[in-house]
């Protein structure tokens, strides 16, 4: 079977190599130029840890790029819609470029090569989407039936940047969300075969519970972040608590579980916000209020402003102080800044009057484009620190768990540290003015 993934970002890049390193023939469609350009180069246009050598591995071989929709969709079986589907300014979502695509994939269909494609939706959309928009668009462009000519389905994508090589290779489930056994059935042996070895659970059903499986998913980890955020701000006013023990222990629960329990300064990305934000909108749409999804936001929206609480309860006045600012991207291991909250707190922080300083080991190129020469961009963390009054962390980069106190005391003014991630030990700060979100005074 041959492949095309349509769009090469964040999901449909990382999905592309993993198939095409398992064996399978896959040619990638990239529409932008410069992208296209430099995937074609060799070089992946993000950094995500893995990805550039399995395009070494697969470039050439099982791996093919194109910008040619046409193409890539009259060589193939199986064709994936990994397109951005972003926010737009009014918070709804934008599905200009999935119709497009569905639209250049229905052209391409319709002179017919080969006998029932399949075409899958990957990219996050609001329920009722795929079988009305994208199959709409496919059987107007292609003048074909769905079902009887072509196969369509859902399969949403799980993994998470920074780590998507691993998490697509070894996903926690396979959702086939597809309306009629046929295309169920090209799926699941495709499946099979990208994962002949590590056989992950599969689990079939209709096209519209795929669609709100990727929603509920998501909007049930943000939950479950905001809920940790608050019990964190709660602990900060008790002498004594610890939200890291706290999480510990109901982590341990079962019926809770660990994961996703790290009180932060809120959670970014170009996933939760966006959508969470589309699914209350769309939750709204047919007649129910989700307050409580409607709270995960609002937890989350005001976090940032919680940080700046806290940082001034402790050092009193900002005007004029020289913070340095250690981590920009919305997590670890990615140059991502999009929706991050260190870019809320930096604008916070400068409205306040403070010089800022910033420190990150991917993302200070993307910093710049925002705050060009407002900031000072630092590629070492010691200059970062050097002559400032206050140190904020706000990235879980492995480089900052490993900081220790006489990093802080022989590059700073005063040593005086808030760890929003809690990255460091405290046991090793005792000679440094630490304060942490969810550590009570
Ligand atoms: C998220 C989901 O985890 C993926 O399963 C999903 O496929 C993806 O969205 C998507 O829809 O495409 P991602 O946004 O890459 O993945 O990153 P996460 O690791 O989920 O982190 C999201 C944000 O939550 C980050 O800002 C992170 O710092 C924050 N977070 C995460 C916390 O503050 N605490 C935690 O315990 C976990």
């Amino acid at each position: 079977m041959t492949l095309a993934v349509i769009g090469l970002g964040f999901v449909g890049l990382p999905f592309a190599l993993v198939a095409a390193k398992s064996g399978q023939k896959v040619i990638g469609v990239e529409a932008d130029k410069k992208k296209y350009d430099t995937i074609r180069n060799g070089k992946v246009p993000f950094y995500e840890p893995k990805l550039e050598n399995f395009l070494k591995e697969t470039k050439d071989k099982t791996f093919e790029v194109t910008n040619d929709i046409n193409y890539a969709v009259s060589n193939s079986d199986i064709i994936f819609l990994c397109v951005n589907t972003p926010e737009n300014e009014d918070s709804s979502v934008n599905l200009t470029y999935l119709k497009t695509a569905a639209a250049q994939i229905g052209k391409s269909i319709k002179k017919g090569n080969n006998e029932f494609p399949v075409i899958v939706v990957k990219s996050t959309v609001p329920p009722q989407t795929t079988e009305s928009l994208v199959k709409n668009t496919l059987e107007e462009f292609s003048l074909k039936k769905v079902g009887e000519e072509f196969g369509l389905a859902m399969v949403p994508e799980f993994m998470r940047e920074g780590s998507a090589v691993n998490d697509i290779q070894n996903p926690h489930l396979v959702v086939i969300g597809t309306n009629d056994d046929k295309t169920d059935d090209r799926l699941t042996s495709l499946f099979e075969s990208i994962y002949q070895n590590s056989k992950p659970p599969t689990l079939h059903t209709s096209i519209v519970n795929s669609e709100l499986i990727k929603y509920v998913n998501n909007a049930f980890l943000a939950t479950k972040i905001s809920f940790i955020n608050t019990i964190a701000n709660i602990c900060n006013n008790i002498p004594g608590a610890n939200v890291e023990t706290i999480a510990e222990a109901i982590g341990r629960d079962p019926r809770i579980g660990k994961l996703f329990l790290n009180a932060g300064p809120g959670y970014g990305g170009s996933c939760f916000p966006k959508d969470l934000s589309d699914f209350v909108n769309y939750s709204k749409s047919i007649g129910y209020n989700p307050l409580l999804l409607e709270s995960t936001q609002q937890v989350n929206q005001t976090q940032p402003k919680k940080i700046i609480e806290i940082i001034t309860k402790k050092s009193g006045e900002l005007h004029g102080k020289q913070i340095a600012v250690l981590g920009i991207s919305f997590k670890k291991d990615t140059d991502d800044i999009r929706q991050s909250p260190s870019i809320k707190i930096i604008h916070q922080l400068l409205e306040l009057g403070a010089n800022v300083k910033t420190h990150d080991p991917k993302a200070l190129p993307n910093l710049k484009k925002i705050f060009s020469d407002k900031l000072v961009y630092c590629t070492d963390i010691a200059k970062c620190l050097k002559d400032t009054d206050l140190c904020v962390i706000l990235t879980d980069w492995d480089e900052y768990q490993s900081l220790s106190a006489d990093d802080f005391i022989k590059n700073m003014n005063e040593p005086r540290v808030f760890d929003t991630r809690r990255i460091i030990n405290p046991e090793k700060m005792l000679t440094v003015d630490y304060f942490a979100l969810g550590y009570g005074n």
